[in-house]
């Protein structure tokens, strides 16, 4: 399979290549074709050509091949994932809808290119802040794709959540099913665990403290990605590469009926409107994604989706010019 990612020579490029070269993404018996981009500039491209080697050098069996390019309808041929990070991070006290000028114009010409030249079936996952608003620049780009190919990343708010709920009731991660996110990846995004149990019992009712949910459990996923900027001085990047390869991974090889989160243009479900890029409960079947339905929806998780989606909604009026 061929895998296109954007910003390859970049912070998350250098923890994802290698992991998808060693079949995290896609499976450990499925050989990958890596095709990269980068900006045209002389400094990223040699960086590029550093990260190459690096890539080489690590002689994973599943490796077919790896490309460098600085032009999108190359790097973009034929590709069966494509994942677009390559955006600008931003810095201690920035919101990320505040790259939207910076990096909107990137989503539109990609967007256009996956549409002229990649496969028919190509998933994409944007990782490039502000990610759902980006994600659906692209969507609205590639009208002869299917929307639904189109995706944003949600899943580190998920992982995140799942981090300091299974720290919270003093569980594995691993015994935390049916937890997930809505809505923008951002500081508005609503983790809700109403429905999420652990070992089977209610993650809610071993909890059992609104106050905790809304004073420290939802501020603390969602100011996670500035906490991270803070302490680092740089955006977050392992933990960025890995949500990605998560979110991909269970998209290709399916969730085995389990829930999980992904930001997808919405089919109208709990009445968000058609086409916004939001994170929804999803399960994943045969390379198909389908939102989980008939959760009921309660006063405090109704304020909480309306905001992060009049959040969006403020995303997409800014980049109507983009978009037609
Ligand atoms: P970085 O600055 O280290 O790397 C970005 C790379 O992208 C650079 O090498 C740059 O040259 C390249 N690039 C810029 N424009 C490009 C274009 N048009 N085509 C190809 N490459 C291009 O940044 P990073 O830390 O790797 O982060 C990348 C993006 O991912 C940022 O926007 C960041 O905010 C975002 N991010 C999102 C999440 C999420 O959960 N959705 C998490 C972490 C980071
Ligand atoms: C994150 O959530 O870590 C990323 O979106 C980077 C950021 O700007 O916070």
């Amino acid at each position: 399979m061929r895998v296109a990612v954007t910003g390859a020579a970049g912070q998350i490029g250098y923890s994802l290549l290698f992991r998808i070269a060693n079949g995290d993404l896609l499976g450990k018996d499925q050989p990958v074709i890596l095709q990269l981009l980068e900006i045209p500039d002389e400094k990223a491209q040699k960086a590029l050509k550093g990260v190459i080697m690096e890539v080489d050098d690590c002689a994973f069996p599943l490796l077919a091949g790896i490309t460098a390019h600085s032009d999108p309808m190359t790097a973009f041929k034929d590709v069966d994932v494509a994942l677009l990070v390559g955006a600008r991070p931003r810095g201690p006290g920035m919101e990320r809808k505040d790259l939207l000028e910076a990096n909107a114009q990137i989503f539109t010409v990609q967007g256009k290119a996956l549409d002229a030249v990649a496969s028919r079936n190509v998933k994409v996952l944007v990782v490039g802040n502000p990610a759902n608003t980006n994600a659906y620049i692209a969507m609205k780009s590639a009208p002869n794709l299917p929307a639904k190919n189109f995706t944003a990343m949600l899943r580190l708010d998920h992982n995140r959540a799942l981090s300091q709920v299974a720290a919270k009731i003093g569980k594995p991660v691993s015994a935390i099913e049916k937890l997930f996110v809505w809505g923008n990846h951002s500081p508005t995004m609503y983790a809700d665990y109403r429905y999420a149990t652990a070992d089977g019992a209610s993650v809610k009712d071993l909890i059992n403290d609104q106050v905790w949910n809304k004073d420290v459990f939802l501020p603390t996923v969602g100011k996670r990605g500035a906490a991270i900027i803070e302490a680092r001085g740089l955006s977050s990047a392992a933990s960025a590469a890995n949500a990605a390869i998560d979110h991909v991974r269970d998209w290709v090889l399916g969730t085995n009926g389990k829930w999980t989160t992904m930001g997808v243009p919405s089919d109208g479900s709990y009445g968000i409107p058609e086409g916004t890029m939001f994170g929804f409960p999803v399960t994943t079947e045969n390379g198909e994604y389908k939102i989980v339905q008939g959760l009921e929806i309660d006063e405090f998780s109704q304020e909480r989706i309306n905001i992060t989606l009049k959040e969006l909604q403020e995303e997409r009026d800014g980049v109507k010019h983009l978009v037609g």
